[in-house]
């Protein structure tokens, strides 16, 4: 019974921290049940039973990846295409006590893949889709209360390739044990939408879907503002709100549903459902409206993983990856090409960031061997549907994607009357609308021609192009009246911090997309002048966009860097070259291209850095806003001004003799010097300077310190050609979660303790531990000296 009483303190001290201590205890149960989990690799059947000793498994806490703790190598089969990080099959089991409770539930956010789960030796559940969530219900093999279980999961990643990108191993995201009453609010059953949003009034309307309930049973609700305050209340379906305040991007405000199953006068159930009140609207010519007003969307599409915690989801992580993304003047993102992490929705929510929900990346047709594809049938309507249900209440979800470049797209024209691809589309949308009228439906294409079975289907709301900029203008005449967005663009590849010259050739990288790429170093260029052969350099794909009213907007590939598929390069790169934030979330110089375009902000983002060979002529681009020119300065002599013409979005000075010293830039508006910024030789690194992004964290296991790690001259200046090696270690109340330097090519461990810096940077994540809350120090050994950094867990 003490374990029992431990769920009650979880679960009491959550009904205070979501502020409703006035309410009656919840009769809901929800433990946190990440902890106290024993993880091995390997298979054996005898590890499903209750009664096997796993005293020898290592013991750990999810989410966890186990992939990412694995070594890089050309020979995994993942290739360098999957992150070349193993896969194989893994085992997780769990000791815990039955909760006192007539129902009880397990729900898994995501487990990659192939799982089964296994409670006290009987089998409750498969699920080979590696990114839905599910729940299983228990009840029916567990002990009576108090007693103990045995709860095993098997993930089988062992079939590879399966995957286009990194995707990781093992239950990679959040696990929660959920008890209630035999009548409950089934999962994912509440569905929160709007009918009708006025400046006097919203109507909302509630649905619940009920689990074992009676005749006898009833649901009321209540409608809470975002400090807590009963704004409408009644048995629903609709309830009103007067004034409701919108959720916007500049203003994501939030009201909490409260659902109450009753029985007798007794709540037996409550759920609280976050929800916004906001209109979306799809114009042909106009492109998107939030709440009546017209916002281009200025996206970047994401994979799921987290740079060196692999896939493991940890909420800090996605939150600074959202974060220095909305500084660039992000607004949007799309889920490429999976249901993301609910923490992603719920970040998106509270920050005031539009999503594109996509579903899928490959239907019936392969894209890697032993992909979805084989699941398809038997599957996608499930994952679809329970993919609709989870993520429908989401106020920062406004368009829904089937797809992103479909093979189905093409073919069948021998079969005019009886399209497969056509039913199939036409299948999907309607599962998804059955679900959730309320927004449109889109699908990523690439093939863009007139015979695309997607589009040809007349089921696609908003059209998604991938790519194709020469053609948008030719969208309009072969798809009037459609709305368009650019679902995909760019592709422009680039390493943090490495020049090649001369800067004003564009250099297409692979030739031709079958081709692989050789060149030593691995690397690519960080001016704006390399890209895929399908793709655009940034500038271009942005000015398509920016130009055209009736594009709705666009979705960068990609705002980070993700582990897997290395265009143009094979081994020993693992990591992709697209992201304007490289995969140690530090942002190379296109970065500031966006900011200077996507935002008010006054930017002035002068590079390269100057610490070249005497003799070297060396371009130097400026990126700025909110002024008229640029003048640089070498060592203080001008050497002239310049300005955004021609299509480019930058002030250059090309060929620009190297001399040892300092270039400035300054931005002038009518004249008036607006900005600053500077370059500066430094000397050889003798030191090593660390910077948390946060120095106090919560010790609750899950939390992160993100700590930048430079190479400093001796007069203190970041060296920005550094690349000596470094040691890690934490002591205290923390552990070492990871290293990183962004370096697409690097082959060694990212949860090592050895890391060189890369461009003159590193980093290392901090995790706290949990209830220990206490000092963790960060010690970082290099240029023969020894740097450390404290970090307060609370
Ligand atoms: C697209 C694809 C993405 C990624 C990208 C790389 O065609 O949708 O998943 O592979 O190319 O340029």
């Amino acid at each position: 019974m003490k374990k029992y009483s431990r769920i009650i303190a979880v679960v009491a001290a959550m009904i205070v921290a979501a502020g409703c201590g006035r309410e009656s205890r919840s009769p809901r149960l929800v433990e946190d049940f990440n902890f106290g989990w024993r993880f091995s690799l390997g298979d054996d059947a005898a590890w499903a039973e209750p009664g096997f000793n796993d005293a020898a498994w290592r013991e750990l806490h999810l989410p966890h990846d186990w992939s990412v703790e694995g070594e890089f190598s050309a020979d995994n089969p993942s290739t360098p295409g999957g992150g070349a990080l193993p896969g194989g099959i893994g085992w997780y089991r769990k000791h815990f006590p039955t909760p006192d409770a007539d129902r009880i539930a397990v729900e898994f956010d995501g487990v990659f893949m192939n799982s089964t789960v296994y409670v006290n030796g009987h089998e409750v559940g498969t699920r080979p889709y590696g990114y839905s969530s599910f729940s299983y219900d228990i009840s029916p093999y567990v002990a009576p209360a108090g007693g103990d279980n045995v709860i095993a999961v098997r993930c089988d990643n062992a079939e590879q390739p399966n995957s286009r990108w990194y995707a990781g191993c093992g239950i990679y995201r959040n696990v929660r044990l959920v008890g209630t009453a035999k009548a409950h609010f089934a999962y994912s059953g509440l569905y929160v939408t709007t009918p009708e949003v006025g400046d006097a009034k919203a109507v909302v309307r509630v649905a619940a879907e009920l689990e074992g309930a009676g005749p006898g049973e009833t649901v009321r609700y209540r409608i809470l503002d975002a400090r807590g305050r009963k704004v409408a209340a009644g048995a629903g379906p609709d309830l009103e709100i007067a004034r409701p305040h919108r959720w916007d991007i500049d203003d994501p405000y939030q009201y909490t549903l409260v659902a109450e199953l009753v029985s007798d006068g007794r709540v037996i159930d409550r759920y609280r459902q976050k929800f916004g009140i906001r209109t979306i609207a799809w114009d042909a010519d106009k492109g998107f409206f939030l709440n009546g007003r017209n916002v281009k969307l200025l996206g970047a599409c994401l994979h799921h993983d987290m740079g060196a915690l692999g896939t493991a989801v940890h909420r800090r992580a996605l939150e600074r990856e959202l974060t220095i993304l909305q500084e660039m003047g992000l607004n949007a993102i799309r889920t490429s090409h999976n249901p993301p992490a609910p923490e992603l929705l719920d970040l998106c929510d509270e920050m005031g960031i539009l999503v594109m929900d996509e579903a899928f990346d490959m239907w019936r047709q392969p894209k890697t061997r032993y992909d979805y594809s084989r699941f398809f049938d038997a599957w996608h309507e499930a994952d679809l549907s329970d993919f609709i249900r989870r993520d429908r209440n989401h106020p920062s979800v406004i368009l829904w994607s089937i797809g992103n470049e479909i093979p189905e797209q093409g073919g069948y024209a021998d079969r005019p009357d009886d399209n497969p691809a056509i039913a199939l589309t036409r299948e999907l949308v309607a599962t998804v609308k059955a679900l959730d009228p309320t927004r449109g439906v889109t699908a990523g294409n690439n093939n863009v021609g007139p015979d695309n079975n997607l589009i040809r289907s007349g089921a696609l709301d908003v059209l998604g192009f991938n790519y194709h900029t020469g053609n948008y203008d030719d969208f309009r005449t072969w798809y009037p009246g459609q709305p368009m967005v650019a679902s995909e663009a760019t592709s422009a590849i680039n390493s943090r911090g490495v020049y090649f010259q001369p800067s004003d050739t564009v250099r297409i990288q692979p030739r031709v997309w079958w081709e692989a790429v050789e060149n030593a170093s691995h690397q690519l260029t960080a001016y704006d002048a390399c890209r895929v052969p399908w793709g655009d350099l940034h500038a271009d794909a942005w000015t398509a966009v920016r130009d055209r009213d009736y594009m709705a907007g666009l979705f960068i590939w990609t705002g980070f860097d993700y582990l897997g598929e290395p265009t143009p390069y094979g081994w020993p790169s693992r990591s992709s070259y697209f992201g304007v934030v490289d995969l140690a979330g530090f942002p190379k110089d296109a970065y500031w291209m966006y900011q200077s375009e996507w935002t008010d902000e006054t930017v002035l983002h002068l590079f390269p850095h100057w610490n070249w060979k005497p003799g070297e002529t060396i371009d130097v681009w400026a990126y700025y806003s909110n002024a008229d020119e640029v003048e640089l300065f070498l060592n203080g002599r001008s050497l002239g001004r310049s300005r955004k013409e021609g299509g480019k979005l930058r002030a250059e000075w090309l060929r620009v003799p190297y001399e040892p010293g300092a270039i400035e830039a300054v931005s002038y508006r009518d004249g008036r010097e607006v900005a600053r910024d500077r370059r500066e030789t430094t000397g050889p690194a003798e030191g090593l300077r660390l910077t948390a992004d946060r120095q106090t964290i919560a010790a609750d296991g899950y939390d992160l310190s993100y700590v930048t790690v430079d190479a400093v001259d001796a007069e203190g200046r970041a060296v920005p050609v550094a690349d000596g090696m470094l040691r890690f270690s934490v002591a205290g109340a923390g552990e070492l979660a990871g290293v990183d330097n962004g370096n697409a090519a690097d082959t060694l461990s990212l949860k090592g303790r050895e890391k060189a810096l890369f461009s003159g940077k590193a980093l290392a994540i901090v995790r706290s531990l949990r209830d220990k809350p206490g000092t963790a120090t960060l010690t970082v050994e290099g240029y023969g000296t020894t740097e450390t950094l404290t970090i307060h867990t609370r």
